[in-house]
C-alpha cells in the first residue's frame, strides 16, 4: 500500500520540490500550508511536474483544532516539517513572531502525531546551529553555538524538543536535517524560490540583479579571512536537498534508523566564495552582473561546510548536482517568473 507523508510548508520552497521528489518515490504526499509566505503556486508547480493531483489543506499548523482536522481526515505515518518563518533579520526585529510561529506550530505536530500515533517525522533545521565553527567542515558531532538570532534559536530549541519527544514516547521517531545554504530550482523550472520584497539570500538576489528587478548587488564584505575575502558557504542542490527528505522519510518508514532521533547535515561538502558563486553565475549562464562591494553584513559567520559522511552513509544520499547547473536552474527559473525570452 502506498505510504502517504504530511508535508507542512508544502507550498513553499523547499516544501514544493520535496513534494515533487516523494511523489516520484511512490509516496502519496498531503500539503498543508497556510500560504503566508508562499501561494498556490507552488502546488500547481507540483501537480504539473509529477502529473499527479496533490491534496492540499489552507491551514495554520500553530491553528491546534485546524491541525487536529487534518490529522482525523488524513491516514498518513510520518511527516516533514517546513512550516515556519525564515528570515534571520526579522526574526531579530519580530522575535516574538519567530518563537510564537516556528514553536507553536512544531509543538502542536508533535503532540498530534504523539496523539494520533502517527511516527516519522522529519525536522528542518539548519546549519545556523554551528554558528562559527571551530574547525571545518562541521560534523553533526560540532558544537552547537549559542543562537545569533531568534531564528536560529528557534531552530535548536526544536531540535531539543524533537530530541525529548522521542525519548519520551517510544512510538515516535525523528530525523532533523541541517540544511545548509538550498539554492536553484526544478530543472522543469515550474518551481523555485519565490522571495516576497527584496531577498535576504545571495542567489534570489542574484538573479533579480541579472533580471533587472534590482539595480546592483552588494557583495556583503571583501576582507574575511579567506582567500578572496568574502565568506563561505555550503550550497546545496534544491533537488538535492528534495531527495535528502525521501532518504530520511525512506530510513524511518524501513525501520532502519539506528537511533530513535537522528541528526544529518545536508550540504555538498564543499565551501564556495560569494565571489566564486558570482562568477560561475556569469560564466554558465554568459551574462555580467552589476555589483559592487559592501560593507559586512551583521550577523554573518566567515565560513562553513558540511562533513556530509554520516549522510553518505547512512541514507545512501549524496548531492549530485553541480553548482554550475544548479546557477543555470536558479537562472531559469527567474527567466520564468519575469517571463523573460
Ligand atoms: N550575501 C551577499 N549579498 C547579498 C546576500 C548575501 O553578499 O545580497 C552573502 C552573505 O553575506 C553570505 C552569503 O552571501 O556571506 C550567503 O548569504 P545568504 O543570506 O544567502 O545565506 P546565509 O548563509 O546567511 O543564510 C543561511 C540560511 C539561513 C540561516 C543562515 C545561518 O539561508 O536560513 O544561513 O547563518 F539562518
Amino acid at each position: 500500500m502506498k505510504q502517504t507523508v504530511l508535508v507542512s510548508g508544502g507550498a513553499g520552497y523547499i516544501g514544493s520540490h520535496t513534494a515533487v521528489e516523494l511523489i516520484g518515490a511512490g509516496y502519496d504526499v498531503v500539503i498543508v500550508d497556510n500560504l503566508s509566505n508562499s501561494d498556490m503556486s507552488g502546488v500547481e508547480g507540483v501537480e504539473k511536474i509529477t502529473g499527479k493531483h496533490v491534496t492540499f489543506v489552507e491551514a495554520d499548523c500553530c491553528d491546534k483544532e485546524a491541525f487536529r482536522r487534518v490529522f482525523e481526515q488524513y491516514e498518513f505515518d510520518s511527516v516533514i516539517h517546513f512550516a515556519a518563518s525564515k528570515a534571520v533579520g526579522e526574526s531579530v526585529a519580530e522575535p516574538l513572531k519567530y518563537y510564537r510561529n516556528n514553536l507553536t506550530s512544531f509543538v502542536n505536530v508533535v503532540e498530534l502525531m504523539h496523539e494520533f500515533g502517527r511516527r516519522n517525522i522529519v525536522f528542518s533545521s539548519s546549519a545556523t546551529v554551528y554558528g562559527e565553527a571551530d574547525s571545518l567542515p562541521v560534523t553533526e558531532q560540532s558544537p552547537r553555538k549559542p543562537a545569533t538570532s531568534p531564528y536560529g534559536n528557534t531552530k535548536q530549541i526544536c531540535e531539543d524538543i524533537l530530541r525529548d519527544s522521542v525519548a519520551a514516547y517510544g512510538s515516535l521517531r525523528g530525523i532533523a536535517l541541517r540544511y545548509f545554504n538550498p539554492i536553484g530550482a526544478h530543472p522543469s523550472a515550474l518551481i523555485g524560490e519565490l522571495p516576497r520584497g527584496v531577498p535576504n539570500n545571495l542567489v534570489p538576489f542574484i538573479t533579480q540583479t541579472a533580471a533587472g528587478v534590482r539595480e546592483c548587488l552588494s557583495i556583503f564584505g571583501d576582507d574575511y579571512p579567506t582567500a578572496d575575502g568574502s565568506c563561505i558557504r555550503d550550497y546545496i542542490d534544491i533537488v538535492d536537498l528534495a531527495r535528502a527528505h525521501v532518504a530520511a522519510i525512506d530510513r524511518m518508514v524501513k525501520g532502519q534508523s539506528k537511533q530513535p532521533y537522528e541528526i544529518f547535515n545536508i550540504g555538498t561538502g564543499r565551501g564556495v566564495s560569494v565571489f566564486e558563486l558570482v562568477t560561475t553565475f556569469e560564466r554558465v549562464n554568459g551574462l555580467k552582473l552589476n555589483y559592487k562591494v559592501a560593507p559586512r553584513r551583521a550577523g554573518d559567520v566567515v565560513a562553513i561546510w558540511a562533513d556530509t559522511t554520516l549522510a553518505n552513509r547512512e541514507l545512501g544520499w549524496h548531492a549530485e548536482r553541480s553548482v554550475e547547473d544548479t546557477l543555470r536552474a536558479a537562472w531559469a527559473w527567474e527567466k520564468h517568473v519575469r517571463g523573460i525570452e
